[in-house]
């Protein structure tokens, strides 16, 4: 929890704030912005009544693509940025694990799933069709059972439902401000 006067974590959030206003207008690929790719998924994550932990994780997942601002052109030319490992160690000099192993387990969760949910394959987009086979593709028995044994995997799957669904609210979803007392409140 942050102490009174701990200008150092409280300015984290107002990179997080310059972060979005600077690169959330990125395109996610999918015709939605990351912006409102990320507050899609943070609402939605409110909306199944998730702890504020993944809340913030749903908000932040994909803050990584902002901090490689050459992503788009690096999955064009099939190299995969490992934006859920750059966000998730940025963070952390903020946040705890509740939040950072979410964010960093987000992609193995997707391998995960595909591995062991029928149909789930089927449900996702093309471009996290896409991006799949850069980042790994379906996890083997080995990996899903390591997966599964990390005790940040069930968060990372709240995360994932949340991340896929992120597109469905359109524009009427709270805007980013609505979030800072909860990030402010989960500074370690
Ligand atoms: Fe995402």
């Amino acid at each position: 929890m942050q102490s009174p006067g701990d200008s150092a974590l409280t300015t984290v959030v107002d990179e997080i704030f310059a972060l979005f206003a600077r690169f959330g207008s990125a395109g996610y690929g999918e015709n939605v912005s990351l912006e409102s790719h990320m507050l899609q998924s943070a609402a939605l994550a409110e909306a199944l009544g998730a702890p504020a932990s993944v809340v913030a994780a749903a908000l932040l997942h994909d803050i990584g693509y902002f901090l490689c601002p050459d992503s788009e052109t690096s999955i064009a030319e099939g190299r995969d940025v490992a934006h859920e490992a750059v966000g998730a160690a940025w963070l952390s000099r903020a946040f705890g694990p509740e939040i950072t192993a979410p964010i960093a387990l987000h992609v193995d969760a997707k391998r995960y799933l595909c591995a062991t949910e029928p149909g789930y394959h089927a449900t996702l987009s093309e471009a996290s069709r896409m991006s799949l086979i850069l980042q790994g593709g379906v996890m083997d028995d080995a990996e899903v059972a390591r997966f599964a044994a990390n005790p940040a995997h069930a968060a990372a799957l709240l995360l994932r439902r949340c991340d896929d669904r992120g597109k469905e609210f359109g524009t009427n979803v709270p805007p980013l401000g609505h979030y800072r007392s909860l990030l402010t409140g989960l500074l370690v």
